[in-house]
């Protein structure tokens, strides 16, 4: 029997892989205060039918959670170790430690490396234009080398302002590298192209309308627009098949017009912004994941399944505020795992399975930390709240936003009541000078939660990003005082 249940075994997995195509993914960030344990996260996913994560970083809790699951993997090196890598013993050793260990039976089904997470970005001014390329080069020569050459491929995640569309009128068919890093764009494309490697992309409709006050609000979903972009005939409707049509313009002037392309991110965030809301996020999903399913492709690349991560799985509490209050508010599941509307990730129409709310997750007790106006010095109050706001996550607060309808103490008490969370509701965490009481009531409103946070202890290492953070928190406690 041995080599026909071989091939028989063979053919079950060439059967299993292509399942995985299609199906969407999601990626999943880790930058919380209280991540929710990995354990219940791969439950999570399993519950939901999701077979692809994308990952920020190779993190052993977070792989071992996934070891014996058949959810298909990106691992990811951070842009800082980008420059390490440039050393080959040193991307060996990244590849031994974080690929070919899990590469047994039972282990972890790695299919991509990210190196880097967009390290072109414009606003890194060049930082790691002279160390990806390299990077790159050495981790998918390592895993050539590890014999893993088949099934691994190294990618990197790009932010979609590494092309653009140098016509006057800015139409998908010009789509270029941007010009600073176009040699750069070429020799990489066409190592994608030698290791049969996908590109990847990041495409954000919502960051087209953040950025520019008078982008056409109906260009950012699907639902068409009364003004089309015309381009040799074709009429974009939308920006993402606009953007991601100028990508395919870009590579085919590179010389590569057949590259695969992976979307690394797409999403809508639900909080932090006039523009972020659970309404807006579910019309953008609604116009996605359909026209994914119908497998309908852009005008440039027609009747393509295209491969999908969203952006993202969970609410991440502790991500820089650089981009915007609505960084934190990117999941489609809240920071403890519920689902934040009524969406259907097959893209049936109308919807049948519907997300699932995670299981098995412990709460804090029902304690909230809400102001105590005769407790203490009211003139140490704003103070209190710079400092309760630079310790945990206030953006819910802001213009635009589900909690910016309270009054001043309502204001007060939600900050408290971040970070008493966020402290794991310790009883020194909800003094602030007197000005602090414990309470067994429920103060949330109709828009505004105030959360009771997961029993997970916190993450040191975002705490350790939270001290960085108040170096920028300015930001959001002048609003709030
Ligand atoms: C493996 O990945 C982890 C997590 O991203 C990282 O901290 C570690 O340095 C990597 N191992 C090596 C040998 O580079
Ligand atoms: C508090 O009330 C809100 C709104 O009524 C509700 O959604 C939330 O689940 C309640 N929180 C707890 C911990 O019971
Ligand atoms: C509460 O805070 C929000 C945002 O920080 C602010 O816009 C609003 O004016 C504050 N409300 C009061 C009554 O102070």
């Amino acid at each position: 029997m041995g080599i026909y249940c071989f091939l028989m075994w063979l053919s079950l997995v060439g059967l299993y892989s292509s399942v995985a195509e299609g199906v969407i993914g999601v990626n999943w960030g880790t930058m919380a205060i209280h991540p929710l344990p990995p354990k219940i996260v791969v439950q999570m996913l399993k519950d939901n039918g999701i077979k692809k994560v994308k990952l920020f970083d190779a993190d052993q809790g977070t792989l071992s959670a996934l070891a014996g699951s058949d959810i298909e993997v990106m691992v990811a090196i951070p842009n800082n170790m980008l420059a390490i890598m440039n050393d080959y013993d040193a991307a060996k050793r990244w590849v031994d430690r974080n690929v070919s260990v899990y590469n047994f039976n039972g282990g972890v089904q790695i299919k991509y490396v990210a190196v880097g997470n967009e390290p072109f970005l414009a606003s890194y001014n060049g930082l790691f234009i002279h160390t990806t390329l390299p990077a790159l080069q050495n981790i998918q020569k390592a895993i050539n080398e590890a014999g893993l050459g088949d099934t691994v491929k190294a990618t990197v995640p790009l932010n979609a302002d590494v092309y653009n569309s140098p016509s006057s009128n800015q139409v998908p068919s010009a789509g270029r590298f941007r010009a600073d890093i176009r040699d750069i764009m070429t020799q990489m494309v066409q190592f994608f192209k030698q290791n049969n490697a996908p590109f990847t992309v990041n495409i954000y409709p919502f960051l087209s309308l953040y950025a520019n006050k008078d982008f056409p609000f109906d260009y950012a979903f699907f639902e068409g627009t009364s003004k089309p972009v015309m381009d040799n005939g074709i009429a974009y409707t939308n920006v993402f098949d606009a953007n991601f049509d100028t990508l395919v313009s870009a590579l085919k002037a590179a010389g590569v017009p057949d590259l695969p392309i992976i979307i690394g991110e797409v999403g809508w965030p639900t909080d932090g912004d006039i523009n972020a809301n659970t309404r807006y996020a579910q019309r953008f999903y609604n116009g996605l994941l359909p026209r994914l399913a119908r497998k309908q492709g852009t005008p440039l690349r027609p009747n393509v399944d295209l491969d999908v991560y969203l952006f993202g799985l969970i609410d991440e509490d502790a991500k820089s505020i650089d981009p915007g209050f609505f960084e934190r508010h990117w999941g489609i599941f809240g920071y403890d795992g519920q689902p934040k509307f009524p969406m259907d990730l097959s893209g049936q129409q109308p919807p049948s399975k519907l997300l699932s709310a995670a299981k098995n997750v412990k709460y804090l007790p029902k304690k909230w930390c809400v102001i105590n106006r005769d407790g203490g010095d009211m003139s140490k109050l704003a103070d209190n709240i710079n400092y309760a706001c630079s310790f945990s996550d206030c953006t819910s607060l802001g213009y635009g936003s589900s909690c910016n309808g309270l009054d001043a103490d309502g204001n007060a008490s939600y900050a408290f009541n971040m970070y008493f969370q966020a402290q794991g509701q310790k009883e020194l965490s909800c003094v602030f000078q007197g000005l602090g009481k414990v309470t067994t009531q429920n103060q949330s409103t109709e828009q505004c939660n105030f959360i009771i946070q997961i029993d997970s202890p916190a993450n040191l290492c975002s705490f350790a990003m939270l001290w960085l953070l108040v170096l920028v928190s300015w930001t959001i406690t002048t609003i709030i005082v």
